[in-house]
C-alpha cells in the first residue's frame, strides 16, 4: 500500500506500540488485559517484526516454543511471573499435573489456533539465508506441534483436528459455541470459584457473561482433573467442535511446513499429503451446499453448527475451494450481512448483523477484528477478487488510523472497543503498509 506521509507516521506509532509492548522476551497482547504472552498474537505479531525487526521476529517465536509440552502441545499462554493478578492464572490451569507440562514455564493447558508455520515462513521469506539456523530449529519444533495436533486431536485420521474449549478457536465468546454452552447443565458446586480479571481493565458490557464464564472454567477444571490426558478429557468432554478458521489455519501451515521443507532440503511430501486431506476433509464435511457457507462441526452431536460467522470464510485464506465455491462465499460476504459491499458497514463484522445475538459490540458477536479482516484479505486477493481485498486493506489502516490500535472495532460506528494499544492490530498495520508488494 502507498506509503505517504501520514501512513509512514502510522507505521511509526504501530512499531512505538509494539515496543510499548515488548517485554524484552515477548510481546504482551495487550497491556492491561493480556500481560502474558498469547501463541496466535504472538505468530501475528513475529509477522511484522518480520518486515523490520529479524531478531524480535524470533525471539518473540522463540520464547513460545521454548515452552512447548514434550507431546508437541503449543500452549494458548506462557505466563510471565511477574504478573500473578491474571485469571484463569498457573494455579487454576494445574498444567503440571500433566506429564508433558514443560518445567521451566508456566503454561495453560489449551492451545489457539496454528498460524506460527505461516509466521516462520514469513521471516524466512523476509530475512533469507541468515534466518537459516532459526529455520531449522523452528521447523523442528513446528512439527512437533502439528503432529500433536493430528495425533492427539483427530483420533478417528478424519484430517480435520478438535478443539475442547472456545479459547482454543481464539474467538472465546463467539455465538458458535452458544448452543454447547447451553447445554452444559452445571449444577452449583460445579462452578469452580474464582475471581475474574478481565472485567476490571474494559467495560463488563462487552465481556463474556458470567454465565459463560462458569463454562470456561468449568472446562479448564474438567481438563485438570484428568491430567490432561487428552484419551480420557475426549471420552466424554462436552466441548468437541471440528472449527473451520483452526483447520483452515492448519492446512494453510502445512503447506508453508511444505514450502520450509524444500528450503531445508527435506521432504515436502508428508506436510503436501496432510495439507491436502484437510483440505478435502473441509469440503467434504464442512460445506453446506444450501447456503454457501462452511460451518463449524459438533462432535458431541454428530452435527453441524448452523451459525455463520465471518472466520468460517478463512478456507479462502488456505486456497481451499474451487473458483465455483469461492464465489459463492464472496456473494455470501457480499449480501448475508457480512457488509462487503455496504458503504453503510464497515466490513465484516465477525458475525452476521442479521444473525440472532448480533452485537456491533460484544466480544467477537458481531465487531470488526483485523486478524479476520487480515485473512480474508489475503484470501480474496489470491482469489482474484482485489477490489474487495483492497476494501479490506484500507479497512485495516483506516479504522486505526481513526480510532486508534483497538481490539475490535464496532462494524456501524467504527468506534474502536476493547483493549487500546492492542499489539496484533498494530502488527497487522505494518504489515499491510510495509508490503511492497502492493
Ligand atoms: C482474547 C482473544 C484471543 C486472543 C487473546 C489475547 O482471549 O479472544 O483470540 O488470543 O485475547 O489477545
Amino acid at each position: 500500500m502507498r506509503l505517504d506521509r501520514e501512513n509512514e507516521a502510522l507505521v511509526e506509532q504501530a512499531k512505538a506500540i509494539l515496543s510499548l509492548n515488548w517485554t524484552g522476551e515477548y510481546t504482551q497482547p495487550g497491556p492491561r488485559l493480556y500481560p502474558h504472552q498469547w501463541s496466535w498474537d504472538s505468530a501475528l505479531i513475529a509477522i511484522a517484526y518480520a518486515r523490520y525487526d529479524r531478531g524480535r521476529a524470533e525471539k518473540e517465536l522463540r520464547h513460545l516454543f521454548e515452552a512447548q509440552w514434550t507431546n508437541g502441545l503449543l500452549p494458548q499462554i506462557v505466563f510471565n511471573p511477574r504478573f500473578r493478578d491474571y485469571f484463569p492464572g498457573p494455579s487454576f490451569w494445574n498444567a503440571k499435573e500433566s506429564p508433558h507440562a514443560p518445567r521451566r514455564y508456566e503454561t495453560s493447558g489449551v492451545v489457539l489456533p496454528p498460524i506460527h508455520a505461516t509466521a516462520v515462513l514469513a521471516i524466512y521469506e523476509a530475512a533469507g539465508e541468515d534466518a537459516r539456523e532459526f529455520l531449522g530449529y523452528a521447523f523442528r519444533k513446528l512439527k512437533a506441534w502439528h503432529e500433536y495436533l493430528y495425533r492427539d486431536r483427530d483420533p478417528r485420521g478424519e484430517g480435520l483436528v478438535y478443539i475442547r474449549h472456545p479459547w482454543e478457536s481464539g474467538m472465546d465468546n463467539s455465538p458458535i459455541w452458544d448452543f454447547i454452552m447451553q447445554r452444559m447443565h452445571l449444577r452449583a458446586e460445579q462452578i469452580p470459584k474464582y475471581e475474574r480479571a478481565d472485567t476490571h481493565a474494559v467495560s463488563a458490557q462487552d465481556r463474556p457473561t458470567s454465565a459463560a464464564y462458569d463454562r470456561f472454567a468449568y472446562l479448564v477444571k474438567f481438563f485438570a482433573d484428568r491430567s490432561y490426558d487428552e484419551a480420557r478429557i475426549r471420552e466424554d468432554c462436552p466441548f468437541l467442535v471440528q472449527d473451520v478458521l483452526f483447520n483452515s489455519l492448519l492446512c494453510r501451515s502445512e503447506k508453508d511446513m511444505a514450502e520450509m521443507a524444500r528450503a531445508l532440503g527435506e521432504d515436502p511430501a508428508p506436510f503436501e499429503a496432510r495439507a491436502q486431506k484437510t483440505a478435502r476433509a473441509i469440503e467434504d464435511k464442512l460445506w453446506d451446499e444450501e447456503h454457501g457457507v462452511y460451518l463449524d462441526y459438533d462432535l458431541v452431536t454428530q452435527r453441524p453448527i448452523h451459525v455463520y460467522f465471518a472466520a468460517n470464510f478463512s478456507p479462502l485464506f488456505a486456497g481451499i475451494p474451487e473458483t465455483s465455491r469461492a464465489k459463492r462465499l464472496v456473494d455470501a460476504l457480499k449480501n448475508d450481512g457480512f457488509g462487503l459491499s455496504d458503504e453503510n458497514v464497515t466490513p465484516v463484522p465477525s458475525y452476521d448483523m442479521h444473525g440472532f445475538g448480533f452485537s456491533p459490540v460484544m466480544y467477537w458477536r458481531g465487531p470488526v477484528w483485523l486478524n479476520i479482516d487480515w485473512f480474508l484479505m489475503h484470501g480474496l486477493e489470491d482469489y482474484g477478487y482485489k477490489q474487495h481485498a483492497d476494501r479490506l486493506r484500507e479497512n485495516i489502516v483506516g479504522l486505526c488510523r481513526r480510532e486508534g490500535f483497538h481490539e475490535y472495532f464496532d462494524p456501524i460506528t467504527g468506534r474502536g472497543h476493547g483493549s487500546d494499544m492492542f499489539s496484533w492490530s498494530a502488527a497487522l498495520v505494518i504489515d499491510v503498509l510495509l508490503d511492497r508488494k502492493e
